[in-house]
C-alpha cells in the first residue's frame, strides 16, 4: 500500500509527469489569469510540488519581482529546484502551510493548487495565508471536489468502492464546497469561483496516470483488495478497447482577496 500523501520520490515523479499534460497546463493558465500578476509583484506558491506554476509565475513577475514557493516534501522541492534553476527570482523553502517562514504582509498575491485538500487544519492554514498577504492581496486556491468524478466502469459498484478508498488520500476530498465560508471566516472576500473540468474519452494522458495512483493506493482500505483494483484496471482497458471510455473530474478555482481590517 503506497501513500502519495507523503510525496516520496516515486509519487513525486508520477505527479510531475501528470502535471506536464496540456490539461494541467491549461488549468495553471487559468490560475495565472485570475491572479493577474504584474512585473515586480511578490508572489507566493503554497505547496509548489514540481514547481511548474512557480516557474510560470516567475516569467510573469520578471527579474524585478519575486516568487517564494513552499512545500513540505524535499523530493518535490528537488524537482522544483531543477525546474526553476534559470530563475533567480524563485526562492524555494521547505515549510508547512501552517507555519510559513515569511513576515506579515510580505506578498502581493498567492496561489495554492491542489494543496489545501491535504490539510486537516484548514482555518489555521487560511489564517496563515492571510497573515503573509498584504491587505488587498489576492489569492487563488484550487482544489478538486472528488464527488465530481465520473469514470465509467462495467462494474460501477466496485469502481465506487475503489473511489471511496481513494478519498482517504486527502484530509477533505470535498473541500471546495466549504471553501467560500472558510475563506470568509478567515478574513478574505471571495470574489469568484470557476469550475475547471477535465473530460476525456481516452485514458491518455490524465486518467491513465490517475488510475495507476488509485490502484497503488486503494488496496487495504475500505475492504478494497489488489484483485479489485486489478479487475477495475482491466474493466477500464476493456471499455477503452471498445471505444466506450469516459472520464470527467472537476476542480474549482477560487479568487479571494485579503480584507484590509484585522
Ligand atoms: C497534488 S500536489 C500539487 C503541487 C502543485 N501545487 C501543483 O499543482 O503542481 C500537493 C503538494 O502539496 C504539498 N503539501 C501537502 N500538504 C502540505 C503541507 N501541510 N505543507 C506544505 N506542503 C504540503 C505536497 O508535498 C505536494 O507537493
Amino acid at each position: 500500500m503506497t501513500d502519495p500523501f507523503n510525496f516520496d520520490d516515486e509519487a513525486s515523479r508520477a505527479l510531475e509527469a501528470l502535471y506536464l499534460s496540456s490539461m494541467s497546463s491549461i488549468r495553471r493558465q487559468k490560475v495565472r489569469t485570475l491572479l493577474d500578476l504584474h512585473p515586480g509583484d511578490t508572489v507566493l506558491d503554497v505547496g509548489t510540488g514540481p514547481g511548474y506554476l512557480a516557474d510560470e509565475m516567475a516569467a510573469q513577475v520578471g527579474p524585478a519581482g519575486r516568487v517564494d514557493a513552499i512545500d513540505r516534501s524535499p523530493q518535490m522541492l528537488a524537482l522544483a529546484q531543477r525546474r526553476c534553476a534559470g530563475r533567480p527570482q524563485v526562492v524555494l523553502h521547505e515549510a508547512d502551510v501552517l507555519k510559513m517562514p515569511f513576515p506579515d504582509a510580505a506578498f502581493d498575491a498567492a496561489a495554492s493548487v491542489q494543496v489545501y485538500e491535504f490539510v486537516a487544519e484548514m482555518p489555521a492554514a487560511l489564517r496563515e495565508l492571510r497573515r503573509v498577504l498584504r491587505p488587498g492581496g489576492r489569492a487563488v486556491i484550487v482544489d478538486t471536489d472528488w464527488a465530481s468524478l465520473v469514470w465509467e466502469a462495467k462494474d460501477r459498484v466496485r469502481a465506487e468502492r475503489i473511489f471511496s478508498a481513494w478519498d482517504e488520500h486527502l484530509a477533505d476530498p470535498y473541500l471546495p464546497r466549504r471553501l467560500a465560508p472558510l475563506l470568509k471566516e478567515c478574513g478574505f472576500d471571495v470574489l469568484a469561483v470557476e469550475p475547471y473540468t477535465v473530460a476525456s474519452l481516452s485514458p491518455e494522458p490524465v486518467p491513465a496516470g490517475l488510475a495507476k495512483m488509485i490502484a497503488d493506493f486503494a488496496p487495504g482500505r475500505r475492504g478494497v483488495t489488489a484483485e479489485d483494483t486489478a479487475a477495475w484496471l482491466a474493466d477500464l482497458a476493456a471499455l477503452h478497447a471498445c471505444g466506450n471510455y469516459f472520464f470527467s473530474l472537476t476542480a474549482f478555482l477560487f479568487l479571494a482577496r485579503r480584507t484590509a481590517e484585522d
